[in-house]
């Protein structure tokens, strides 16, 4: 059975990266219980975040890959853009009336196998580039911003 619940596997290490997968994990869960509690409203509702969401996740890594000079920038747009184009299919076919229960399941396998191994792979290679723009957890400057913001 495919496993979606979130995995300490998937850390890359830059915090807000992390952050933003996590949530994405926990969109799963928020279908399951949807389809259990048999609300099509919900579903349509949480199907539609789930795939926003990941759409702005990636335009939010390429932004930092760019900002990084990753090499690969280019590449894994590219990447991007071919999920963009199949994930935002599913919300055409709920918007057409198709059966938000049977679209429901197939995103959670579509995204959810994806996510699985953009983010063992290709995430992966931009940790090094990324990283050294992000300041990583506790860093001084977050700190700083805590402190001044309370
Ligand atoms: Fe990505």
């Amino acid at each position: 059975m495919l496993d979606l619940t979130w995995s300490d596997d998937y850390i890359l290490g830059i915090e807000i990266i992390d952050k933003q997968h996590r949530q994405l994990f926990s969109y799963f869960e928020e279908i399951d219980k949807a389809i259990t509690m048999a609300d099509s409203n919900t579903v349509t509702v949480v199907v539609n975040g789930l795939v926003n969401y990941a759409i702005s996740h990636n335009t939010f890594e390429e932004s930092l890959m760019e900002k990084a000079n990753y090499p690969l920038t280019q590449a894994h747009r590219q990447i991007h853009e071919t999920f963009k184009a199949r994930a935002t299919k599913y919300l055409q076919r709920l918007e057409a009336g198709d059966d938000p229960f049977k679209i429901a399941e197939q995103v959670k396998v579509y995204i959810g196998l994806w996510l699985i191994s953009h983010v063992k792979q290709e995430d992966r290679d931009y940790v090094p580039y990324v990283k050294k723009i992000v300041p990583p957890k506790g860093s001084f400057i977050k700190r700083f911003f805590r402190k001044t913001t309370v």
